[in-house]
């Protein structure tokens, strides 16, 4: 059983397509979620052209409902991956030695692009989204074969 969260800072744009592009690859076992480090958007579904873009690529997240990544969720998943190099410092302040959880930053999985951030598109338009998705694509299909392996 594989446990993955994906973590960004509002959870409206990069996890939510993270979790979506992963939930359309990965083994349906796979227990899969994301959340963010604020707590502004809690309850509320994806930005608009987040559902947008993800729906353009064959997924519904509409009702996805963003939430504040918790102290528990250190111990309920294997696997926490942070979408930016900040994401990743913010989680290692949360960090406790033993928790069940590997930290990771996203693109570490995708060869070549070790190292760096994926770019938030919250303040872009709709090409920074596909280019999101095209980002989170590629990793979710690294991330089936980097952590299965
Ligand atoms: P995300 O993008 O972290 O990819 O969900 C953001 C969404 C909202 C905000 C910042 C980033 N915000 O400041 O409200």
């Amino acid at each position: 059983m594989i446990s993955i969260l994906f973590v960004c800072l509002g959870n409206i744009c990069r996890s939510p397509l993270a979790e979506a592009a992963l939930r359309a690859t990965a083994p349906s076992h796979w227990t899969i979620d994301s959340a963010g480090t604020g707590n502004w958007h809690v309850g509320k579904p994806p930005d608009p052209r987040s559902i947008e873009v993800a729906a353009a690529n064959g997924v519904d997240i509409q009702r996805y409902k963003a939430r504040q990544v918790q102290r528990a969720d250190f111990e309920r998943f294997d696997h926490i991956i942070a979408m930016d190099r900040q994401n990743l410092a913010d989680l290692q302040q949360f960090a406790r030695p033993g928790q069940a959880a590997k930290l990771h930053l996203f693109l570490d999985f995708v060869s070549g692009r070790e190292g760096q951030s994926v770019n938030d598109p919250y303040y872009g338009d709709a090409a920074d989204f596909d280019v999101c998705w095209a980002e989170v694509s590629a990793g979710a299909l690294a991330i089936v074969s980097g952590i299965s392996s």
